[in-house]
């Protein structure tokens, strides 16, 4: 029984009880009914509706949403509270969202703690709010506040919700409980409710826009929300709002709320929204009892763009650290840096003077590895060069104390080979942080072929700490993401040399919503340092292996990307607009074989793209160096910009179906029969008519 009522004097309570979060379930709409029926019946005057536990109603049930509806459904849950002829006061507490929220919409009064936040999240899910949300919150508040929270997804506080008329009331906590809450609002209601009480009205709501900031809103919401209908559906079911009456706007919304539901956009950010929470319990860590170290005072190896980032993301959260460089130049340097990343969170309002200083204040520097000797956990981060990574290993190995567990930042090198050099090979994993480290949420943590359950527990325990989104890999060259991007980069380069240019390339990878093309992005990140990569495995590479050769000639030419002035395009001084350049262009043309150049369309190199990757994605899988296709989806879209609302290289494959993917690659095969080979899971899960969704278990316990 989620939903329970008890009369205590004039007071009908109804108590929700569906931990963890009170999500809206089926059983509960049907007792929520009963309910506010039971209220009418009752000898009660008014309700108290509320929840136990940590939050009131945080959402639907979004695992409900495949299913067949059945009823009541929550709109006529909703309007059974609307229409009740005795009040109901909503009291919130912790995070309210989506139906949670709208249902307070319906009772008569809302009241919440000072703690409580409130948010409609639904455009996030590729959703509009589908139970009112859109029609009754502009008959609460202003028009632009209304727009506000339901097109950004993003929660308000209780404060501002007050200020905006959303709430009646708001109080203190006195308790960890709900008690003070469910006693002051009954005081309050006692004191303050008028005789009458607040209806939603049946007219339409006020519009306190004008037609050229309605238009204004537009314009900037279908740039912001590229490739994705949601926030500029809700937008239009607000604009209706407040030209329809209500029970004509219900309905526009019920009927845009289920053609979004059945939408590939929605899907794929649900996708997103579950394989988010998966990751964070890898299906190797199943089982595994007993507590994870405790990571207090960590050290970082080499105080470079990484190292540096990495100690800022520590020092944010409350972690004691010690930076270790070569040199005193190199030390201040990298302290230099933290504290700029620090002051530029100060500059954007996202820390205070005072935090910031606190933090720099648990910043140590020392240029002796031995100062690490107290260190709970160290990571490297210095050059990417195997020999030097070992020395660095052999010496923490010897100085850091036993249980300390030792990582490395590489981006490509086997940590095997790492480990091996240590006594200690079981405390030995990878820590693969994004740039800038303090800013990507994703950290890919890689486990050797001898790292311990626990030491692997205690990443994941200090992912959290950093508000990271980790995923367990395995090693390989690349791990998860950098070998998946090396294959959508052979991709984009074969297409210069059959006939696209660069711009035309980069083009077709932004309309499918990436933020930038590969070779815009290769631009900002540089071309010398992966030239360099090539120049040291140029002895071993194959004779049969495809070698596109146009990266290295810009190299040649001294061109590195913006930090050189050119790259892939040319720049204007103090400029980051990439220009298409005809020296590109002429070395392009005569790539490849010239005589064979012939036109290609967008949609071809889009579907090659992202046939490769989920091609790659699949050996991956098969190799066990990703767990579940939906560990690789999290990590293309929080680490390399892929589209969320494709869902990430494996949901968008498998929304294709599996069979045109691997007639892409067939043909891919046959043109470069080396560097491309259609997966033997691929082959299977098609042969099978399967799909990679399949392969997507979640842990359990
Ligand atoms: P960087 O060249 O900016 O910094 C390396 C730093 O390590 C230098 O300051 C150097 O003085 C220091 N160093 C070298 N040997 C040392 C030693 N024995 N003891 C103490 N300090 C030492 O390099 P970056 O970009 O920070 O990369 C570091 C590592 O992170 C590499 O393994 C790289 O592959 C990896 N990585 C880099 C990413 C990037 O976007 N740059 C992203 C993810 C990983």
């Amino acid at each position: 029984m989620p939903v329970t009522t008890t009369l205590r004097g004039s007071w009908l309570h109804i108590c929700i009880s569906h931990p963890p979060v009170n999500a809206i379930s089926r059983a509960m709409r049907r007792e929520l009914l009963d309910a506010v029926t039971t209220l009418q019946s009752s000898d009660a005057t008014a309700a108290l509706l509320y929840c136990a536990g940590r939050t009131f109603i945080a959402g639907a049930d979004i695992r409900e949403m495949g299913q067949a509806d059945t009823h009541p459904l929550l709109p006529e849950v909703m309007q059974a509270y609307r229409q009740s002829a005795k009040p109901v006061v909503a009291c919130l507490h912790g995070t309210p969202r989506g139906g949670g929220v709208e249902l307070s919409m319906a009772c008569q009064y809302r009241v919440a703690l000072q703690s409580t936040s409130l948010g409609l999240p639904e455009v996030a899910l590729g959703l509009v709010p589908g139970s009112g949300g859109t029609q009754c919150l502009p008959r609460l508040v202003d028009t632009g506040f209304a727009i506000e929270m339901i097109t950004s997804a993003k929660p308000v506080s209780a404060g501002t919700a007050l200020r905006h008329g959303l709430l009646h009331a708001v109080f203190a906590a006195q308790d960890s409980d709900n008690h003070s809450l469910l006693a002051q609002a009954s005081t309050w209601f006692e004191q303050c409710a008028a005789d009458s009480h607040p209806q939603l009205p049946e007219s339409p709501a006020h519009n306190s826009l004008s037609e050229n900031e309605w238009c204004a809103i537009e314009q900037q919401l279908s740039r912001k929300s590229r490739g994705q209908p949601a926030p500029l559906a809700a937008l239009s079911l607000i604009r209706a709002a407040t030209e329809l009456p209500l029970s004509e706007g219900l309905a526009l919304e019920r009927d845009e709320f289920l053609r979004l539901r059945e939408s590939s956009e929605s899907k794929a950010l649900r996708h997103l929204f579950f394989a988010e929470r998966a990751v964070a319990r890898p299906l190797t860590l199943q089982g595994v009892d007993g507590p994870a170290r405790s990571i207090d005072h960590v050290g970082v190896i080499g105080g470079g763009l990484m190292g540096s980032g990495i100690s800022t993301a520590l020092l944010n959260a409350g972690l004691e650290v010690i930076l270790i460089e070569q040199t005193e130049d190199a030390l201040q340097r990298g302290q230099n840096t933290v504290n700029k990343n620090l002051s530029a969170a100060v500059t954007r309002g996202l820390l205070s003077q005072a935090d910031a200083d606190q933090q720099l204040a648990r910043l140590k520097g020392s240029i002796a590895t031995a100062d690490a000797a107290d260190c709970d956990l160290v990571i490297e981060a210095v050059f990417e060069d195997m020999v030097v990574k070992q020395a660095v290993f052999r010496a923490l190995d010897q100085h850091c104390k036993a249980d300390a567990i030792l990582a490395s930042n590489t981006s490509y090198l086997d940590i095997n080979q790492l480990s091996a050099v240590t006594k200690r090979p079981e405390s030995v994993l990878g820590l693969h942080f994004f740039s800038p480290a303090h800013i990507m949420k994703l950290l890919e943590i890689v486990r050797t072929d001898r790292t311990s359950a626990e030491v692997l527990k205690s990443g994941f325990a200090l992912a959290k700490k950093l508000q990271k989104t980790a995923v367990l890999a395995g090693v390989c060259d690349g791990f998860i993401g950098n070998r998946i991007l090396r294959a959508y980069r052979f991709q984009a380069e074969t297409l210069l040399e059959e006939g696209c240019l660069p711009q035309q390339v980069d083009a077709a990878v932004t309309n499918l919503g990436f933020p930038m093309g590969p070779f815009t992005m290769q631009d900002l990140a540089g071309l010398d340092i992966s030239w360099a990569i090539r120049k040291q495995q140029a002895p071993a590479r194959a004779a049969a292996e495809h070698y596109v050769t146009i990266a290295d000639q810009l190299c040649e030419l001294g061109r590195f990307g913006q930090k050189s002035g050119a790259g892939w395009y040319r720049y204007e001084p103090d400029d980051r607009k990439p220009l298409p350049d005809p020296v590109v262009e002429s070395i392009v043309l005569a790539s490849g074989d010239p005589q064979s150049r012939r036109s290609v369309g967008e949609a071809e190199i889009q579907a090659r793209i992202l046939a490769a990757m989920a091609n790659e994605g699949a050996a991956i899988l098969q190799e066990q160096i990703a767990e579940r296709p939906l560990d690789i989806d999290v990590v293309l879209v929080n680490g390399y910009g892929f589209p969320r609302h494709l869902g990430g290289p494996m949901h968008y494959a498998d929304t294709q179906g599996l069979v045109s993917t691997l007639k892409t690659l067939e043909q891919l095969a046959k043109r470069y029969p080396y560097n491309v080979k259609p997966a033997a899971l691929l082959r299977r899960l098609t042969a099978e008519q399967r799909d990679f969704n399949a392969l997507n278990t979640v842990a359990t316990g």
